[in-house]
């Protein structure tokens, strides 16, 4: 697949998350073959005031490669400012968000609020493309609600303004998370445009991700919540799409070792408190329906050095392995 000039080893990339997708998380995903990560939304106006947690958000290392870097704003001038910045920080390609469904973003008329604004949308993309070489994305929603659909339309606007491809997760901005992703709105928008469509929404499984692409036409699929504690799921969905059968889920063995290589890599990156605070939610993801594992999750939750925490990983995963 190709987004503009960047080519893409597969189709299937790791959605944009906030909270979650960071360097580490993106390292880890990678080694099961994702083709492209992206940096949480990252705010335009922090960029460009030099905000040191905005810039914590760009950090990144020569293996988390291609990068896309997502960016959010309403002022087009600080976008197209930002998307310098991000472009000479080592971007591979500019996203811009279109869909954050989170009040205080809309407030400031970025994100979801787009979506009700075509006329600033054309203005803030021909902006961008003017200020980055780079390949230039947006991911945008539905419309702001049922009765206004505009993701066609700004899905037009954003091709005739040189964009190189539309990023949709079919939800409404008032939707949030909940409902079903409406992926009859990305076959229709794939339809309508010659540039690469990347649909995102409520795939769980290799057989979700055919189905998507099957459904809609679309040329790449984004996955999101159900890599959270699965990112094994990347693997298998790279493995299905090029007709191989459906890997195995990974053994308890696996599991663990790959939950230890992922703390390990969050204190390396992180800082012994920092990376362990930041792991325990990862832990609940990747221990989440396996026996015992609240009792556990509990008990874990309380540890705050690493030994201690790799030293529990290890003990609760001979005792559900000898049972
Ligand atoms: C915790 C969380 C944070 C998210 N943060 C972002 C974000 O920063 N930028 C963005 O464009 N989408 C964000 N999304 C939306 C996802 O990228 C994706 O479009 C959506 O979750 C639907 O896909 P899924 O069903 O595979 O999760 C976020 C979603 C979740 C659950």
């Amino acid at each position: 697949m190709k987004i503009g000039k960047l080519s893409l080893r597969n189709n299937v990339l790791l959605a944009p998350m906030a909270g979650i997708t960071d360097l580490v998380f993106r390292l880890l995903v990678r080694e099961f073959g994702c083709a492209l990560g992206f940096t949480e939304m990252i705010s335009a106006n922090g960029l460009v005031r030099g905000t040191e947690k905005s810039y914590r958000y760009l950090e990144t290392t020569p293996n988390d490669k291609p990068l896309g870097v997502q960016i959010f704003g309403s002022d087009p001038d600080v976008l197209s400012e930002a998307a310098r910045i991000v472009t000479d920080r080592g971007a591979d390609l500019v996203d811009i968000n279109m869909g954050c469904p989170v009040k205080k973003v809309l407030k400031t008329g970025a994100g979801g609020a787009l979506m009700k604004e075509p006329a600033k949308v054309a203005v803030i993309l021909q902006r961008l493309r003017e200020a980055t070489p780079l390949p230039l994305t947006v991911k945008i929603r539905s419309g702001w609600n049922h009765d206004e659909i505009s993701a066609l339309n700004i899905a037009r606007i954003a091709q005739d303004c040189g964009v190189d491809a539309v990023i949709l997760h079919p939800r409404t901005v008032n939707q949030g998370f909940g409902g079903r992703a409406d992926w009859s709105l990305i076959a229709s928008v794939k339809k309508c445009l010659n540039i690469s469509v990347v649909g995102s929404g409520d795939i769980r499984s290799p057989e979700d991700a055919r189905r998507m692409l099957d459904e809609t036409g679309c040329d790449g699929v984004m996955v999101g919540r159900g890599v959270l504690g699965n990112p094994w799921i990347i693997k298998n969905i790279v493995y299905y799409l090029k007709g191989k059968n459906v890997l195995l889920p990974p053994t308890l063995r696996e599991r663990e070792g790959i939950i230890k290589q992922h703390l390990n890599m969050s204190v390396d990156f992180l800082g012994a408190g920092v990376g362990v605070r930041n792991f325990r939610k990862h832990m609940s993801w990747y221990t989440k329906g396996l026996k015992g594992g609240s009792r556990f999750r509990e008990m874990v939750g309380k540890a705050d050095e690493k030994e201690s925490v790799l030293d529990a990983v290890h003990r609760y995963f001979q005792s559900i392995n000898e049972k």
